[in-house]
């Protein structure tokens, strides 16, 4: 945990920005996998841990904009319970260590809520993501449940976002922290192992291995496959061969749950091939290209669309494309071989404060989302300040279905060369991603460097 001080600050600054009413937080409750004894592996709700840095089910936090004070609701484990579980903190200790100046019973929050409701006053709470979250507020707030997404609030929102989009030096510590000591294993773990005969299930064992043996958990789903052109592809159950491309697309949690999220493709043999090192040197130049721009003041949208005319000139130069490169990037003929964002912003979530909506965290009056297939999905198209961390993460993907398709459809054909890009059906996807922090003049990527030009990557391919 960071010290009550922090905690007591970020309240504070809430109280501060919001005019009146309550702020109603509640943490995660674990969630039964097949049955109630058996549940997933607990998360806390990102916001709670944000607040008030409790990484236990069953609180909910309340900030009292009017008077300043917050607390906490939430049951004190019993005897029995204790026999299963051990030792477990006190309300009074939890309290104690986020600042908060009173704690009360759960059942008490209902009446709480309730007076509240009797006294006009206004009960701030996020848009929930989880169903038993959902059927809470809607009978807490005598709400039906549409009516509980609807009532979400937008002031809440937007200072939520504003407040926690920048990072501060010890969160940005917990994200460096992760990445030099767990995440680079992680990568460099997969590197070695990307050998003819292993098995894609065998690499994500050794990354779940890493997380685990530091004490972590992973910041989602890893993605490890040599089918890198499937973009968010969970399964782990091909056998590597000689001239393929793995994919690894992984990340861990730090111990305060801030994420790492990187990307890197190996090949499988000990280099990589002329056509692979072509299309692979394309996407650092994109991602080079994207940090040399990224600083204050500039929109992330304009980063994406700059990466996206590098794709552009270099799929011209291989003979891909051709055409007016703004013209063709404007219109989205880049997306068959790019159709992704550029990158997201990262946090305690690795898509941080997505639960708020994208158009809330990404977009604002000034930059509103694109509706053309590939650009819409940016994540985060807003003006870029310092303390902001993202992902830079291009990616070139020949994706046979979609290639078919537009094929099909003539689609772009003035500007796609479909009778080239044959060649490359069976090439599979590359994307190369790392966690930036925007400085007060330009950007860092976060954490000691892990390998990634081609010459770095087959130095340590070598015997
Ligand atoms: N790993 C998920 C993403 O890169 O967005
Ligand atoms: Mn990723
Ligand atoms: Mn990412």
């Amino acid at each position: 945990m960071f010290s009550k001080e922090k905690y007591l600050n970020r309240r504070k600054y809430l109280i501060e920005q919001l005019p009146s009413g309550i702020v109603l937080l509640p943490g995660n409750e674990r969630v039964p996998m097949n049955y109630a004894g058996n549940a997933y592996p607990f998360r806390q709700d990102s916001h709670f841990l944000y607040y008030f840095g409790i990484d236990m089910p069953g609180l909910t936090g309340v900030i009292d904009v009017d008077s300043g004070e917050s607390y906490l609701f939430g049951d004190e484990v019993t005897l029995d319970e204790l026999i299963w579980v051990g030792e477990y903190p006190s309300l009074a200790e939890m309290s104690e260590k986020s600042g908060v100046s009173k704690f009360f019973p759960k059942m008490r929050l209902e009446n709480y809520l309730a007076t509240a409701l009797q006294l006009k006053r206004t009960i701030h709470y996020l848009p929930p993501y989880r169903a038993d979250r959902l059927l809470q507020l809607s009978q807490w707030l005598s709400f039906t449940p549409a009516e509980v997404k609807e009532h979400a609030s937008d002031e809440l929102i937007s200072v939520i976002v504003n407040q926690r989009s920048v990072k501060d030096a010890d969160e940005l510590n917990e994200i460096e922290l992760t990445i030099n000591q767990v995440t680079s294993e992680m990568f460099l773990t997969a590197l070695r192992m990307s050998e003819p005969g292993i098995k894609e299930s065998e690499i994500v064992a050794a990354i779940e291995h890493i997380a685990k043996a530091h004490g972590c958990r992973q910041s989602f789903i890893p993605i490890c496959s040599v089918n890198g052109h499937y973009l968010h592809n969970e399964s782990y159950a091909n056998i590597l061969r000689e001239g393929q491309l793995l994919l690894v697309d992984a990340g861990s949690e730090s111990k305060m749950h801030y994420a790492t999220d990187l990307t890197r493709v190996f090949p499988v043999a000990k280099t990589f091939t002329t056509q692979q090192a072509e299309i692979y040197q394309l996407v650092l130049d994109m991602q080079m290209a994207a940090l040399q721009m990224m600083k204050p003041g500039i929109t992330y949208f304009s980063v994406h669309m700059h990466a996206c005319k590098v794709l552009v000139e270099g799929l011209k130069s291989l003979g891909l494309m051709n055409g007016d490169t703004d013209e063709l990037v404007e219109q989205g003929a880049h997306a068959l071989f790019f159709p992704h964002g550029l990158g997201h912003l990262m946090g305690l979530d690795v898509h941080d404060m997505e639960d708020l909506g994208e158009q809330n965290t990404g977009y604002d009056d000034e930059v509103s989302r694109s509706t053309v297939f590939g650009t819409r999905y940016l994540r985060y198209g807003k003006k870029l300040k310092e303390g902001l961390v993202l992902t830079v993460e291009p990616g070139i993907y020949f994706i046979p279905l979609l290639i078919q398709q537009w094929k099909k459809e003539e689609k772009f054909k003035q500007y796609i060369h479909y009778e080239q890009i044959e060649r490359y059906l069976n090439f599979g996807g590359i994307r190369i991603e790392d966690d930036v922090v925007i400085t007060n003049s330009g950007c860092r990527i976060l954490g000691n460097p892990v390998p990634k030009t081609i010459a770095e990557i087959e130095l340590l391919k070598m015997p």
